[in-house]
């Protein structure tokens, strides 16, 4: 399955003005409390997590590959006048003009090597004591899964842990959580995955 085409139909289709944080995120942002600084929100599609980044006074730049989406987050980001910078690009190349200090990854499901390749591409790009914040799904059932989508793409903890091996892990956490697919909230088993860059 193209991935590409995918999210750009999805975000066609689904257009959500209304659209907030993952509660999960700004659960595990309460927790750090991180100053604010310079964050990049990978795969952001329509920007609930970019949006909660700018409006608790992060400088950020939301990625992603879907031209649907992007096009909706920036007109979603200029209606409520936050200053994010938009760019169509996939993240697995994406290099930001300036390292981060927060790269997140809210529900970014990817092929074993690609998130091999792309947590290697973050650890790279962060500024010392920067944080690679992973938010996703274990674990799903074959009728929560997108038609053509395998399970595979949704990693227990222990697969993604080694990962980070090298870095100060912050949280690390796997059990039952709610998240909405676009039908409502349903029970899943969540993943996250908090990391630090040694100085
Ligand atoms: C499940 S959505 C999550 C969106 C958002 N992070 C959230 O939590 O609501 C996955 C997003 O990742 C984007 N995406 C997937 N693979 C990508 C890639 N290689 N490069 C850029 N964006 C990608 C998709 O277009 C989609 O918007």
């Amino acid at each position: 399955m193209n991935m590409q085409k995918f999210w750009d139909s999805y975000y066609e289709q689904a257009f959500n003005t209304g659209v907030q944080a993952d509660p999960r995120f700004v659960s595990v942002m309460e927790t750090l409390n991180l100053p604010a600084a310079r964050a990049v929100d990978l795969g952001a599609g329509e920007g609930g997590d970019s949006f909660w980044l700018a409006e608790h006074g992060w400088n950020v730049t939301a990625v992603d590959f879907a031209e649907s989406g992007v096009n909706r987050l920036q007109t979603t980001a200029e209606q409520r006048k936050l200053p994010i910078t938009v760019v169509q690009a996939d993240m697995l190349s994406y290099d930001p003009a300036e390292a981060p200090d927060l790269v997140h990854l809210g529900y970014i499901h990817l092929e074993p090597a690609q998130r091999k390749r792309l947590f290697h591409r973050i650890r790279t790009m962060l500024n010392p004591a920067g944080v690679l914040c992973y938010i996703g799904m274990t674990d799903l059932k074959p009728d929560q899964l997108p038609p053509g989508v395998s399970a595979n793409l949704f990693a227990e903890l222990e697969s993604i842990l080694p990962l980070v091996a090298g870095m100060d892990v912050l949280i690390a956490e796997q059990g039952p959580c709610k998240v909405d697919m676009g039908n409502g909230p349903e029970h899943a088993t969540g993943v996250t995955l908090v990391a630090r860059k040694r100085k």
